[in-house]
């Protein structure tokens, strides 16, 4: 059996293209729908209720497309909303925590485990929860890093600016002695370079969006879900705001041009 649906993916944004990234890694004969809710972002400081209600609209934009799974590749969306929505699909829908999470719980030695991401996620305790389920003794430490987002929508990648947040920010997690730390946006990986030189070469940093591409990947072995034959696969996009911000900056994300077709939605009808 195989199955010739695209694979839907959403994100408040931009950051989910670092998701779609390790999908085409993992999966390059899949399409991709991709959806950046870009008139509405950010999510990670909105309330419980504006997140849920975001979430639902993104996913039944991705229904109305005929796809075969739902990757969450938002941190946010995936640790407040998922939780509760997740029941009301018939299709399965994936989000970064578990498959985070469980790669932290591989990685982790001395089993403290740092996590970061925005105030949304960090306030939800949703990768606390599922670490503390698959390792009882595990100890975390958790901080929201509300200036990353926008310093990497506005390019602040290896910047001085964005070392200076990352020491303000991280400096605690580190003092801790974690060996392990989860990137629990997917935004974050763009700051890997610097995130990674403060926090030293001996913590492991988990990407969210790599993590859940790997999921899909085997859920897709196991349940016999792969597309047929062996073509590229190709990626629509869709986004609820300007596409030339969108082509400019999602390039970076992705680490290619963006060469997909890009069309502007109406989120508010789903
Ligand atoms: N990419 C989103 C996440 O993973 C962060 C952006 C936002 O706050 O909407 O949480």
């Amino acid at each position: 059996m195989m199955d010739n649906r695209s694979i839907g993916v959403f994100d408040s944004g931009l950051g989910g293209l670092t998701a779609v990234k390790q999908i085409s890694k993992e999966l390059p004969n899949e399409n991709i729908v991709y959806f950046g809710d870009t008139g509405r972002v950010p999510y990670g400081t909105r309330s419980k209720e504006t997140i849920i209600k975001y979430s639902k609209s993104d996913v039944n934009f991705l229904l109305s497309r005929d796809v075969k799974v739902i990757v969450v590749a938002c941190g946010t969306a995936s640790s407040v909303a998922l939780p509760v929505i997740k029941d009301e699909y018939d299709l399965p829908i994936i989000g970064v925590v578990d498959a985070a999470a469980n790669a932290a719980v591989d990685a982790t030695v001395n089993k403290k485990i740092g996590i970061i991401g925005t105030s949304g996620t960090i306030k939800s305790c949703a990768y606390e929860k599922v670490i503390k389920n698959l390792m009882p003794d595990a100890v975390t430490y958790q901080k929201a890093c509300p200036l990353f987002v926008p310093l990497v929508e506005n390019g602040h990648f290896e910047t001085q600016v964005a070392r200076l947040v990352t020491e303000e920010y991280l400096q605690d997690i580190k003092a801790e002695g974690v060996d392990t730390l989860i990137l629990g946006c997917t935004h974050y990986p763009l700051l890997k370079k610097v995130i990674g030189e403060y926090m030293g070469e001996n913590v492991t940093l988990i990407d969210a969006g790599a993590e859940v591409a790997k999921s899909v990947k085997k859920m897709f072995a196991e349940n016999e879900m792969m597309i047929a034959g062996c073509q590229k696969g190709e990626t629509d996009f869709f986004v609820s705001d300007d596409i030339d911000s969108f082509e400019s900056l999602g390039g970076l994300f992705l680490e290619k041009k963006i060469d997909g077709r890009v069309e502007k939605i109406d989120i508010e009808r789903y």
